[in-house]
């Protein structure tokens, strides 16, 4: 890892040995002749152990070639000087010395979405923080897949099956509206006609034996759906490796459970099997009329990737109300000694309407994610009448993941386009406008930017400030790895931003008398350029070219 993280990671080691669970947070410096400060240790001035804590501190801060000069207050404050000189020339070389020295195979499963419905809010989480860390990880070199494991089998299906078979549609011509329409009829009917529940439970035990025509209605009804799905996504730019479903795992269920029951990991509990592993509630493996459930599935999913592709850890991003499943599925894995690679629940919080309420439509159905686009397109282009087709729908996109990104995982948000669509604050227009303005100062100034080197006794406060915002990048990177949040690296671009157009707004750069100061400035936007665009790139934003 590159250079700050591995003063941070010592720093919060030592901390460690002190039992103090914090993780040290580097911030941009209030005082003069000081570029960051650790706040941390302030609040442990009574810590029986600060004088050590400080002594050791200051051994690894001396050891440190990146600080030119440090101090630690009466008060326990850390005030750090970089040496910038040695750290800019690097910047070239920055992808590469953030690579981990011994990459992983990780693969990551997130969208999920179920065949016969459509894309809706419930996905953008997920969509959006799935390619986001995917771009993360490929990022610091593991090796990445991601796979959007299709809910593409199971009871909604034969719900579907058995609906227009009852009311004679022919499958063969039905349309993704009216698929969308049918599932959720189907779904009542299965819920409260006890009649067609029958029917639906016999069509799903069928389809388990892949019995004709049913197997054929599926088809149908998958290649239909798998087409609205991706071009649902095309248009919100996501792309995956792998498009494997529930049902490709179907066919290993049985010696699955074959397999558990000889090596007694699971029991046959009235009809039903039960994992011995002791858990309240307990696991269930198979219902008690012989059909799997979602764990089931998930967990003949583990075998089948171990087989065709050993990674070293999965990654699922999955809404957090899902959590009772992933512990289950966890304890499973071990309890059932599938494997002990390394097996991770990314979970996530709930999008809501600008009034907090769950995002439906007029009908009371879930809101379809094309409808929010489309929504996103027409407030953008209400603020901005004279872009291209391409250019709103590159905004949309922004809009659609910064105002998703810049929220902490965890929490709930309410979607606001207003909000979200402000050119001030922290927004996805805020960062793109700050982005095109750069590269416009640098296209008209018709000067060979690249080759500028920095006079480094000519630097101007704010640009200076910028400069120290640089050095940063790596830290919030290393955070958002470690944590798989993307968050941190979303607030650091509405930073870098912001400190962008504080110079830029302080004098008019290309009318500076001081040449060496201009081209300074000139320099430094070129920097900032560079950095917005490896993060908007790690974020799975496109940079704007006009606005
Ligand atoms: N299709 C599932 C749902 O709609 C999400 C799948 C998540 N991935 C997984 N391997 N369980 O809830």
């Amino acid at each position: 890892m590159y250079q700050l993280s591995n003063l941070i990671t010592n720093l919060n080691k030592e901390l460690k040995k002190y039992n103090i669970n914090e993780s040290i947070d580097l911030k941009i410096s209030t005082i003069q002749n000081y570029d960051f400060q650790i706040n941390n240790l302030v609040k442990f001035q009574k810590n029986k152990d600060i004088k050590k804590i400080k002594s050791s501190f200051s051994e690894i801060i001396e050891n440190e070639p990146f600080i030119k000069h440090y101090e630690i207050t009466d008060k326990y404050f850390i005030n750090l000087l970089i040496n910038i000189e040695l750290f800019l020339p690097g910047i070239e070389n920055l992808k590469d010395s953030i690579k981990v020295k011994k990459p992983k195979k990780i693969i990551l499963d997130y969208g999920g979405p179920n065949i016969g419905k459509p894309l809706h809010v419930g996905h953008l989480r997920s969509l959006n923080i799935g390619r986001s860390l995917y771009q993360i990880n490929k990022f610091a070199g593991h090796n990445v897949l991601n796979d959007i494991h299709l809910g593409d089998w199971g009871m909604p299906i034969a719900q579907i099956i058995c609906y227009t078979d009852e009311n004679n549609i022919d499958l063969g011509k039905v349309k993704i509206d009216d698929l969308e329409k049918i599932y959720p009829k189907a779904s009542k009917l299965y819920s409260e006609d006890p009649d067609f529940n029958l029917k639906a439970q016999n069509v799903n035990k069928q389809l388990n034996e892949k019995k004709e025509p049913l197997l054929e209605k599926w088809k149908n009804i998958k290649s239909i759906s798998v087409q609205s799905i991706k071009e649902a996504l095309s248009l919100l730019g996501h792309d995956f490796d792998l498009w494997m479903g529930e049902s490709d795992v179907n066919n290993l269920i049985p010696t699955m459970i074959k397999q558990l029951y000889e090596k007694n990991k699971i029991s046959m509990d009235g009809g039903a099997y039960i994992s011995n592993f002791q858990s309240d509630p307990k696991i269930l493996i198979t219902k008690s009329d012989g059909s799997y459930l979602y764990l089931t599935t998930d967990l003949a999913t583990v075998l089948d990737r171990q087989k065709k592709n050993k990674f070293d850890k999965t990654i699922y991003i999955v809404d957090k109300r899902q959590k009772l499943h992933f512990e289950q599925l966890f304890n499973s894995i071990k309890f059932f000694q599938f494997g002990n690679e390394e097996f991770l629940h990314v979970e996530f919080g709930t999008v809501n309407d600008s009034k907090g309420n769950p995002f439906k439509t007029r009908d009371g159905d879930t809101k379809k994610l094309s409808e929010l686009y489309n929504e996103t397109i027409l407030k953008i282009k209400e603020i901005n009448e004279d872009l291209d087709e391409d250019s709103y729908k590159l905004l949309a996109n922004t809009v659609l993941t910064y105002s998703d990104l810049i929220t902490n995982r965890k929490t709930d948000y309410k979607f606001d386009l207003d909000k979200f669509t402000n050119i001030s604050g922290k927004t996805g227009i805020y960062v793109q406008y700050a982005f095109v303005r750069a590269n416009k100062l640098i296209e008209n100034s018709n000067i060979d930017v690249e080759n500028i080197n920095l006079v480094f006794s000519d630097i101007r406060d704010l640009d200076n400030n910028l400069i120290k915002c640089f050095l940063k990048f790596e830290y919030y990177y290393f955070q958002a790895l470690v944590n798989n949040e993307p968050h941190h690296l979303a607030d650091y671009l509405y930073e870098l931003s912001n400190l962008f157009n504080s110079m830029y707004q302080d004098e008019n750069i290309l009318e500076n008398t001081n040449e060496i100061v201009k081209l300074n400035k000139l320099k430094i936007a070129y920097y900032f350029l560079f950095y917005s665009k490896m993060v908007m790139e790690l974020l799975g934003i496109q940079p704007a070219q006009k606005m």
